[in-house]
């Protein structure tokens, strides 16, 4: 019985994880340190979709999902970019993924 217990447990776990791991936003829920530079044309990933994160894949298309957001900067800098899609100061990481 108690086998057969851990057993059903085991299997809620995993369906559980499962489904969980389909609803979150983004598997890599930290950001991404990236180099920016002036005068250069970034589309930051919305929808979680691209194999390029933080960047955009064109994947939305595909899913039917929120487009990127084009972004330049001023001045060359290194910035944390968003990766969970949380952050209330898109492209870049407010500690949104912390919450
Ligand atoms: S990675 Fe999204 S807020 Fe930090």
């Amino acid at each position: 019985m108690r086998y057969y217990l851990k057993s059903i447990l085991t299997q809620v776990e995993v369906y559980c994880n499962l489904e969980l791991k389909k609803y979150t936003m983004s598997d890599k829920k930290t950001p991404i340190k990236v180099s920016l530079e002036p005068g250069k044309k970034y589309a930051w990933c919305t929808c979680s979709h691209s194999e390029n994160q933080p960047f955009c894949d064109g994947s939305h298309r595909k899913h039917n999902a929120t487009p990127s957001l084009a972004f330049e900067v001023t001045e060359a800098k290194e910035a944390s970019l968003c990766t969970c899609k949380l952050t209330n100061n898109p492209p870049y990481c407010d500690g949104s993924h912390r919450k």
